[in-house]
């Protein structure tokens, strides 16, 4: 008797590319294209609950072990650590973390302690101590860009995608921090529990990668 997985996606603009390929790999999600206020849904074809759940969250559940396995970015896997196997990069939700400043601004060219604001300060922390440079650091919980604009901060690190959000508000990327993209992350007890489970998840979800390449 299989036992039945659950899986947290995040939700958002990850939630409808995991879908995609859940589906290409046979699932059938349909439960989760109509979730209307639910937040767990039950596959009809393969035995995998899925939970739908804020990025950091989806971390959360996943070290408690209350769900298997979860779908999450990069750039939260770094921000907010933990204890789990992160097992593959699924290729899509594909960004970078970026440096940037207004226009023109010489982030460097000064001895003065950068003021720099993000969402993400362990990130922002970790990037400047490699360099081994003091910086304040100011945590901003939304529309990052503002902070340069405001002259809250010299910079900012934050989430680039198409660059667009930089441009149209006079900033510019100066340095790349991290990679970013969708992994797929599992609980460490659960790795060895349904062993033979998960291992046929992943066997399909990397199907699906190796089409794609
Ligand atoms: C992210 C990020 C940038 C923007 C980058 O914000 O923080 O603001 O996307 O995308 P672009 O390079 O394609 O312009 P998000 O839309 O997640 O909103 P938030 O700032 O409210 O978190």
């Amino acid at each position: 008797m299989s036992e039945r997985l659950r899986i947290a996606l995040t939700k958002g603009r990850l939630q409808e590319k995991s879908v995609e390929m859940f589906e290409a790999a046979g699932l059938d999600c349909t439960p989760v294209r109509s979730p209307g206020r639910r937040l767990i849904h039950a596959l009809p074809n393969y035995p995998l609950d899925v939970v739908l759940a804020k990025a950091p969250d989806v971390i959360t559940y996943v070290e408690h072990g209350v769900c298997d396995l979860g779908v999450v970015g990069k750039d939260t896997v770094l921000e907010k650590g933990g204890a789990f196997y992160e097992v593959l990069d699924l290729g899509f939700g594909r960004c970078r973390f970026a440096l940037a400043v207004k226009r023109g601004c010489d982030f460097y060219g000064t001895y003065k302690t950068r003021r720099v604001a993000s969402k993400y300060p362990n990130v922002t922390r970790a990037f400047f101590e490699g360099k081994g440079m003091d910086v304040d650091i100011i945590k901003i919980e939304g529309s990052v860009e503002l902070a340069p604009i405001l002259d809250l901060a010299d910079g900012i690190v934050d989430i680039v995608e198409t660059g667009a959000t930089l441009k149209e508000n006079g900033l510019e990327p100066i340095e790349d921090v991290a990679q970013v993209s969708a992994r797929l992350i599992v609980n460490t007890a659960a790795m060895k529990l349904y062993k033979n489970e998960i291992t046929d998840f992943l066997f399909r979800v990397e199907r699906e990668l190796g089409g794609e390449a």
